[in-house]
């Protein structure tokens, strides 16, 4: 009886932390998401320099390397092992099998934007080292990201 009781109470703490450790999963997939989020909203308006659609705006600028150099270090960190399925995720699980690739690639996106960050000045300079650092992004995504 004790003893039922005993492997009851340990079943119960199993089930208590696997429920814990589900939902730690799926903060973080959904911590990284805002994360990457954020960096779509603050590329957007800059593609649009990019192209010519939206006038040139060097705070806007600014303000999106300094978000890719700040998040770039934060990211990697919020790709646990085990955070690739389950939830509502678009991380390929090559991400687990490269993760010294996956990394690196976000540290390349942190110094290629601080770099940039540096150089640009005018509108001129923005032209010839902005492309370089949102290069990055997509280099990623075609190789860990879902396509949808
Ligand atoms: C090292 C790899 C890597 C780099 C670099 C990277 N991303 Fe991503 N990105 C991902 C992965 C993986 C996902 C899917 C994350 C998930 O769903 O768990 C993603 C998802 C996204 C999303 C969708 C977020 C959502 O709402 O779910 C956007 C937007 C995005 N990235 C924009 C960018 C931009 C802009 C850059 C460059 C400034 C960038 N990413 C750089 C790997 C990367």
């Amino acid at each position: 009886m004790v003893r039922r009781l005993t492997v009851a109470l340990a079943a119960g703490i199993l089930t208590a932390i696997a429920a814990t450790a589900a939902v730690a999963q799926a903060d973080v997939v959904k911590e990284r998401q805002t994360l990457l989020k954020q960096f779509g909203d603050a590329t957007k308006p800059v593609g649009g320099m990019l192209r010519g659609s939206v006038p040139f705006d060097l705070a806007q600028v600014q303000a999106a390397l300094d978000l890719y150099v700040k998040d770039a270090k934060v990211l990697p960190t919020l790709f646990p092992a085990g955070s690739g399925s389950g939830s509502d995720t678009d991380a390929l699980p090559a991400i687990w099998t490269n993760t010294a690739d996956f990394d690196a690639r976000f540290a390349k996106l942190g110094t290629d934007a601080a770099s940039a960050r540096a150089a640009i000045t005018d509108e001129a300079s923005f032209k010839a080292n902005f492309p370089g650092v949102i290069r990055n992004c997509g280099g990623c995504h075609d190789n860990y990201r879902q396509k949808n």
